[in-house]
């Protein structure tokens, strides 16, 4: 049967159908809210003083992703709207917290770079961490990439207050667009004090999981984050957080002080696989990489071919690699190394390839030798 035939389907005609049509809600919808702009700038459209106060960081990415076709999910433009039209679709955002958004840049994840991440850092730090006022703090951000920048700021600030990453992977203008519930919820997370000392937070698709854990594993689902060995930290129901465990945070976590840094050295991601040549590795150290890491097959492993390379590049040019692992989960153990080289060499734990690039690339920025890498490493295979 085809319902509502001849008739123009808006959300009135349809509520006005079903019987149960609720007041339309008007934003702003606090009555009493008045603009607030603090000591460092943030302003804050709505301000009630008795709320949380939450920044939102905005770098683009699906979540401000628009399209012409409402099916698109998979060909539309990332970084088309800017953070106000989004939170336009959220008043009740403002009933949670007072929120002041930035819009850092408007660019798709594969646009993210060091240098925004080190600005990012350096912004939270200033302007969340060291004003006792905040409570915490969203990024949002395209989805490809996110769980990269969610694991460098994981990595580099840590003053207890929750960062929430947040994306999404259906276009703002999509038919049942996951943005508007996603956002709303990594506001929320953001303002709970249940959610300090737990690291940054990625939210998505009702689910609240560590950044230091969580991977993309579905190229185009809203059921993508996910946390596969270790889990969710906790879940969202009708807005509520819950989390299942008291605050913690990885055995294997290295937290890096990134104030006197300002630009991370080039290191590049080699994927193993059969019939890997060695002229790739020389190629990436050629332009400019100062640390390799190894998407290695299973716990590590390449060509007996790249092997003789990788022995030469980390003994007679001193450009440390770090061996990791393509499968989705498990650990390069510092015993799956061997060969003459293999005390020059390093073994990621339980860090993936990408995860791996970023701590490398920290660790080459404050300019520590290979023995100290080794030992940061070390630490990563306590799971
Ligand atoms: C301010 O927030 C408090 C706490 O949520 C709430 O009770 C109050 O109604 C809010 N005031 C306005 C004007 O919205
Ligand atoms: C609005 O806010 C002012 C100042 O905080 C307060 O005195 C007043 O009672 C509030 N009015 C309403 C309707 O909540
Ligand atoms: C929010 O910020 C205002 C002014 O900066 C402050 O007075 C208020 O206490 C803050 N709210 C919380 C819950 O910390
Ligand atoms: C980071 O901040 C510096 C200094 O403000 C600026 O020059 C640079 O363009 C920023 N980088 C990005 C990617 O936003
Ligand atoms: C925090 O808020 C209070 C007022 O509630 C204000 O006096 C103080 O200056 C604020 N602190 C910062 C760092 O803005
Ligand atoms: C280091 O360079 C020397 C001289 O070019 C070469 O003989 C040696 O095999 C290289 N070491 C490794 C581990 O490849």
């Amino acid at each position: 049967m085809v319902l509502f035939k001849n008739t123009a389907v808006g959300a009135s005609a349809l509520l006005a159908a079903t019987g149960s049509a609720t007041p339309v809600v008007h934003y702003p919808r606090a009555a009493n809210s008045s603009a607030f702009t603090n000591s460092n700038g943030l302003k804050f459209t709505h301000f009630n003083q008795s709320l949380p106060n939450v920044t939102i960081l905005a770098t683009g990415g699906t979540i401000a992703g628009t399209s012409p076709d409402k099916t698109a999910t998979a060909d539309y433009e990332s970084g088309a709207l800017g953070i106000n039209k989004l939170l336009n679709a959220i008043p009740e955002a403002f009933e949670i917290a007072n929120v002041a958004a930035v819009q850092a840049t408007n660019v798709g994840s594969g646009d993210v770079s060091s240098s925004l991440l080190l600005n990012l850092t350096h912004t939270l730090q200033t302007t969340v961490c060291d004003d006792p006022n905040m409570s915490g703090a969203v990024i949002t951000h395209g989805t490809d990439t996110l769980e990269e920048s969610a694991f460098f700021i994981d990595t580099t600030v840590n003053c207890g207050k929750p960062i929430v990453f947040v994306g999404s992977m259906r276009p703002s203008t999509a038919l049942s667009a996951d943005g508007p519930m996603n956002l709303l919820q990594a506001v929320t997370v953001a303002a709970d004090e249940d959610s300090k000392d737990r690291g940054a937070l990625v939210v998505l698709n009702d689910r609240i999981a560590s950044a230091f854990f969580v991977t993309k594993t579905q190229a185009n689902t809203v059921d993508t984050f996910k946390a596969m060995e270790m889990g969710n930290l906790g879940m969202i129901v009708s807005n509520e957080p819950y989390f299942f465990y008291p605050p913690v945070q990885p055995r294997a976590k290295t937290e890096i002080d990134v104030s006197g840094i300002d630009k991370i050295p080039r290191v590049d991601i080699l994927y193993a696989y059969e019939d890997m040549q060695a002229d790739l590795l020389y190629a990436a150290v050629e332009h400019g990489a100062k640390g390799i890491v190894i998407a290695g097959a299973g716990a590590g492993g390449v060509s007996s071919d790249f092997d003789t390379a990788i022995n030469d590049i980390v003994k007679n040019k001193s450009i440390p690699v770090v061996k990791s692992h393509r499968t989705v989960n498990g650990e390069v153990p510092t015993s799956a190394i061997t060969g003459d080289a293999a005390e020059y060499q390093i073994a990621s734990g339980f860090l993936n390839p990408q995860q791996s690039r970023i701590l490398l690339g920290l660790l080459l920025a404050e300019e520590k030798g290979v023995k100290e890498i080794q030992g940061v490493f070390e630490k990563a295979a306590a799971a």
